[in-house]
């Protein structure tokens, strides 16, 4: 089957194409993505703000249709009246999206396709529903139906999608996922595809969030994470040490619960008592945050590979870009023998690729949804 997908969860809009086959085990294909990031964007405001990301989205979503259409091989078509009236209906609470579809309506980019996964959740909501009023508009024009995607469920399922445009193969069960995003720590157990118990999680900031508050108090600039890791970086080629320690918040306690947010308190602190910082004082405490991360992250896996014993370690979500994390997981996975499964750092941070994938679980599991009943959920859960 093929997937066509779409993500606007966050500040990335993209669209992928994706075949996927289930048997005897799920293998996936990447046919062509496309995608563009807001970031740079965002990045004079320091911060996202949702409803100028949702323009960016209704702005974008046609022309990277279109490439992806180009990229895929697809053709053109007109769009009849009576299909204009009906996205117009399908699709009422768009109507910025809606134009720019009219407009295009005289050679409108079509490709083949089996159903249209859209992210419904968790995310902005004001993004969700951009990206699921796309899906229902291009399900009016193919007649396609339209399956609801966990954007959650799709950074466990990145690791599937390979090292190249070929499937990756599949995961052993039963695994652990530890999902680590902008706005989500999870450690997942999983005894199977879509069996999913979350048993522990973040009680106030996630990993992203910490990584991206601490480098707002450093002074760089949007999105703080990976700038904040670069500095880490440089701190341990010069070795220069923080003044000041960072705490690694609930490291020893019993349960797999994570809290982030006394670990940016203290560097506010701690900034705060020193005054105006020189560059090797931020560098070094960049390298003493990301290394309380680091230890947080890998002994709360650790503890949860004890409790739930697992034959694979997944991780997922835009952190695991992040070099120090990806090295301290892998060894953590070799030195408990379990297969560790990481996705492409291109596949890490959002995409529709892995809206495709767990779109694709969806479609073969039978939950087409009603696209006038499908909505955004901002808070959905796995
Ligand atoms: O999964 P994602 O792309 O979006 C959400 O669903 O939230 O994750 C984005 C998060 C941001 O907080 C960003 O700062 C963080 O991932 N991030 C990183 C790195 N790359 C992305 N954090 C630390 N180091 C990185 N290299
Ligand atoms: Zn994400």
């Amino acid at each position: 089957m093929r997937i066509l997908a779409i993500e606007t969860s966050c500040d990335e809009t993209a669209l992928a194409l994706v075949e996927a086959s289930f048997s005897p085990t799920p293998t996936f294909k990447v046919l062509g993505a496309s995608l563009y990031s807001q970031t740079e964007l965002h990045a004079p405001y320091g911060g996202l703000f949702p409803m100028m990301a949702k323009r960016e989205h209704n702005k974008n979503l046609l022309p990277l249709y279109s490439a992806l259409v180009a990229k895929t091989g697809g053709a053109t078509i007109s769009l009849s009246a009576e299909t204009i009236t009906a996205i117009k209906h399908a699709a009422d609470k768009e109507p910025d999206l809606v134009a720019t579809i009219e407009t295009a309506k005289d050679a409108f980019p079509s490709l083949d396709f089996d159903c249209i996964a859209v992210t419904v959740g968790p995310g902005l909501e004001p993004c969700l529903w951009t990206g699921i009023n796309f899906a229902r508009a291009l399900s009016v024009i193919s007649g396609k139906p339209i399956v609801g995607a966990n954007h959650m469920e799709g950074h466990i399922y990145s690791v599937l999608a390979g090292t190249t445009a070929e499937s990756a193969s599949p995961i052993e069960f039963p695994a652990l996922a530890l999902l680590i995003s902008g706005g989500h720590t999870e450690l997942v157990h999983m005894e199977g595809y879509g069996q999913y118990k979350i048993v522990g999680k973040t009680r106030d900031d996630a990993v992203g969030e910490a990584f991206d508050k601490v480098a707002r108090i450093l002074g760089l600039p949007y999105p703080g994470g990976p700038k904040l890791s670069a500095l880490a970086s440089d701190a341990r080629m010069r070795n220069i040490a923080s003044p000041f320690p960072v705490p690694r918040p609930m490291l020893h306690s019993k349960d797999l619960d994570f809290s982030f947010s006394g670990l940016k308190t203290a560097v506010l602190y701690g900034t705060q008592a020193l005054g105006a910082l020189s560059d090797e004082q931020k560098a070094g405490i960049a390298r003493e945050t990301e290394d309380a991360i680091v230890d947080v992250l890998r002994t709360k896996t650790e503890t949860a590979l004890e409790n739930f014993p697992a034959r694979t370690l997944i991780v997922g979500g835009g952190v695991i870009a992040n070099t120090p994390i990806r090295t301290a997981l892998a060894s953590l996975a070799e030195s408990r023998g379990v297969a560790f499964r990481m996705p492409t750092r291109e596949l890490s941070t959002d995409n529709a690729v892995m809206i495709a994938l767990a779109g694709a679980f969806g479609f073969q599991a039978g939950t087409v949804a009603d696209p006038t009943v499908l909505k955004a959920q901002g808070n959905l859960s796995l």
